[in-house]
């Protein structure tokens, strides 16, 4: 792995799952983490093994048919917990025990009714115990983005001490701002002792539609992995969206920051999650939303009508789209007329397509949007009908 390649830890199975109403059963499980793997993310979260039968027998059946990426199940600070989820990784080809704990005061005065120093002797004994089990063993700070940076620092050397191969940082409440939690990753690279033995994780909410800034600060800061969902789903507002920040990257090459994904793939995978799980997708969604290549102002459509790059920065066929949609409304202008008419047949001179434009306007102030049917409909009563047909 090169210094610049930063892995794509989904966690679509574990963390976006705790979207209510749009649990999965362990067939549908499989079927994206499949495609996950041939997407080329570097780490599937596959399940919570302790939580429930069914995600024990998830995680178990994706570990048996996954070829490439590492297979992690999540625990608790609990031995119970490893201990289950190294029994469900058991057939896993890179199995990786995610186990951690909060650290903010909040979580471990009103969750854990605990003290600072009983923590990290807990998120010590956690990874030690997982350890025993796997050799990849990642740690997570519940709720790091609200935990001072002297005390984070002070729990990140004790997992490493115990055989970290990997720090999550999570801004659980999606409360940073991207300056503070890019310092925070800064911070823990400069101060926490044996950090070169570990990796560490961005992990982001996005309550505050922070996420995917979130994560880019904090890789352009030090982090090597960032934790996200296919369309961003996830627990409340909901988690980085991985078609964001793979694309993000992709899109600015002088980051100097790589994935291992093969974005033509992105709006399938899309797809596939938002069907199966039953969640519809925003149409204005970034990278996979119906509209994210979608123009339908006559200026927008003049401009990509002569050059798409004058208003799209990505070239649709790059995330799986096949072409940008030229979408016909009462906004539209005589070149996106003239350029769907084309595309169904009519070949408009300039004093035709006056003619029809003037018909069109009159019908597209009655409907939202104009479909091929109904641009056949507006030729066909239009006054120059005659002359087009017979030229
Ligand atoms: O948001 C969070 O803190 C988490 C951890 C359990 C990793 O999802
Ligand atoms: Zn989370």
């Amino acid at each position: 792995m090169s210094n610049n390649n930063i892995q794509i830890f989904d966690t679509t199975l574990r963390d976006g799952e705790q979207v209510p109403g749009c649990k999965l059963n362990s067939e549908q499980k499989v079927v994206i983490a499949e495609q996950l793997d041939q997407l080329g993310v570097d780490v599937i979260e596959a399940g919570f093994p302790v939580s429930s039968p069914g995600d024990f027998k998830s995680v178990e059946a994706i570990s048996k048919i996954v070829k490439n990426a590492t297979v992690c199940g999540l625990t608790r600070a609990v031995e119970n917990d490893i201990k289950v989820a190294a029994e469900s990784l058991k057939y896993a080809k890179k199995p990786r025990i995610h186990t951690g704990i909060g650290t903010s005061d909040s979580h471990i005065l009103h969750k854990f009714k605990s003290n600072r120093e009983a923590i990290v002797e807990r998120a010590f004994e956690a990874v030690k115990y997982a350890k025993s089990f796997v050799e990849d063993v990642e740690f997570y700070a519940e709720d790091a983005g609200r935990t001072d940076n002297e005390y984070l620092a002070r729990v990140c050397e004790a997992a490493i001490r115990a055989g970290a191969t990997v720090l999550n940082i999570p801004d659980t409440t999606g409360y940073c701002l991207p300056s503070e939690y890019g310092a925070k990753i800064k911070y823990l690279k400069e101060n926490v002792k044996g950090i070169e033995k570990a990796i560490l994780s961005c992990h982001c909410h996005n309550d505050l539609g922070l996420a995917t800034a979130n994560s880019i600060e904090g890789v352009i800061n030090g982090a090597r992995q960032i934790e996200c969902t296919i369309n961003g789903i996830g627990e409340r507002a909901g988690n980085t969206a991985l078609e964001e920040v793979v694309m993000v990257l992709k899109q600015h090459p002088y980051l100097n920051l790589d994935t291992n994904i093969n974005t033509s793939m992105l709006f399938g995978m899309s797809q596939l999650v938002s069907d199966s799980m039953g969640i519809y997708t925003q149409p204005n969604k970034a990278i996979v939303g119906a509209n994210a290549f979608a123009h339908s102002s006559g200026i927008h459509q003049d401009g990509v009508i002569k050059n798409r790059a004058t208003y799209e920065i990505i070239d649709p066929r790059d995330v799986g789209v096949t072409e940008s949609a030229i979408v016909l409304t009462a906004r539209s202008g005589r070149a996106a007329l003239a350029y769907r008419a084309k595309n169904v047949g009519y070949e408009l001179t300039k004093l035709q397509l006056d003619d029809v434009y003037a018909n069109f306007l009159s019908f597209a102030d009655r409907k939202k949007e104009i479909n091929d049917n109904d641009i056949h409909q507006i030729i066909e009563t239009s006054n120059v009908y005659q002359q087009i047909i017979s030229a």
